[in-house]
């Protein structure tokens, strides 16, 4: 007898992938030659070294993050092949969000013409997409979803100080987003998230706004030294305690997308993984670090590319500011 459909499992699967950039890219150096005009000094040769950064793409300075955002979704959309009005989950994972409220989301929204449906923006910072795409799987599984909309977008040029060169010359703007549907068969096969709120310091933009007025300083500080440490313990932590519980070993990754932020800390977590560099989506050469969007970026560039197929297996490992950490596993 087969499963009857009080019993049948439900699981959810990507069924689309969409981008989007913005047209100007800034090389490292025109970047360079920007910051020297205010007696900074940086070089192609610095940036590469330590980042593997060799240019980014800056919004214009009247787009909008959900300009980034729509247009990525309507990739996703299309690939999907299916409409806006199909959508009953929207979720944007971003850190620069239009506006204080409503969510960026609901202007996605808006724009995208998928009126009516759950809409709402999540904030983990890099780590933001994986657990945008964990809480619609589980929202799916649960049956409060059918067909998500799951989108990273980000305008950090925005946030960045460019007077201090150690943290402007490794952010980027962008967009990516997934259609992520109701599925008899995974689909994502395991998710991780954590959190650990005593590292708030060491990344962060601490200026708030506070009854209509900005408070402090709104502009992003790290502490490099103690992400880089931060990432590279927490990464392979994360990836083995998912490949646990969905009962897989290293060896069942197809193509690792970790968050691209620098590629030291991606080669080093790939070495953990015995995984070989070419099994790893790189962009951070292209987009630096674009926060939420960077790892739905590099996976739709790959499944464009004809890297990623259908039926390969994708380790997918966000993190970033809060500080916030977690993986996701799927089936493509
Ligand atoms: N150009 C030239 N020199 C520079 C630059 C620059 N852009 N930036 C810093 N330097 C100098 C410093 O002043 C320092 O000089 P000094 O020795 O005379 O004092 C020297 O380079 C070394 O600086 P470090 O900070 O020690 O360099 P490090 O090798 O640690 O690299 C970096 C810095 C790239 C930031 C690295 O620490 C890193 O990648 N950390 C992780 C960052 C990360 O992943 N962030 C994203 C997290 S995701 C999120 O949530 C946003």
């Amino acid at each position: 007898m087969g499963p009857s459909s009080a019993t049948a499992r439900r699981f959810s699967r990507v069924t689309g992938t969409g981008s989007y950039l913005p047209p100007k890219r800034v090389t490292n150096d025109a970047l360079a030659a920007q910051l020297a005009r205010s007696g900074i000094e940086t070089s192609d040769e610095w940036i590469v070294e330590r980042t593997g950064i060799r240019a980014r793409h800056f919004a214009d300075d009247d787009a909008a993050c959900s300009d980034l955002a729509v247009a990525a979704a309507r990739g996703a959309l299309s690939a999907a092949g299916c409409d806006a009005r199909d959508i009953d989950l929207l979720i944007v994972a971003t850190s620069t969000p239009d506006m204080v409220f409503p969510s960026t989301a609901c202007i996605v929204q808006d724009k995208l013409g998928a009126n009516g449906c759950t809409a709402f923006d999540l904030q983990a910072v890099c780590s933001g997409f994986v657990y945008a795409l964990s809480v619609a799987d589980s929202m799916i599984r649960a049956g409060s979803a059918t067909r998500a909309l799951v989108i990273g977008a980000e305008i950090f040029s925005r946030l960045l100080d460019f007077s201090d060169r150690s943290t402007c010359v490794l952010f980027g703007d962008g967009a990516g987003a997934v259609v992520l549907e109701a599925s008899d068969e995974p689909g994502i096969v395991a998710s991780e998230l954590h959190a650990d709120g005593r590292h708030v310091g060491v990344l962060c933009v601490p200026g708030t706004v506070s009854a209509g007025h900005i408070a402090g300083d709104p502009l992003l500080k790290m502490d490099g030294q103690a992400v880089f440490k931060l990432a590279v313990g927490v990464l392979e932590d994360v990836a083995r305690s998912v490949l646990a519980k969905a009962g897989r070993t290293d060896r069942q990754i197809d193509w690792l997308i970790p968050h691209q932020a620098n590629i030291r800390i991606m080669l080093g977590t790939a070495r953990k993984l015995n995984l070989p560099a070419e099994r790893m989506i790189v962009t951070v050469d292209e987009h630096g670090n674009t926060s939420a969007a960077s790892i739905p970026l590099a996976l739709d560039q790959a499944v464009r590319a004809g890297r990623i197929k259908r039926g390969d297996t994708v380790l997918l490992e966000g993190v970033g500011g809060g500080f916030t950490w977690g993986a996701v596993l799927l089936d493509m």
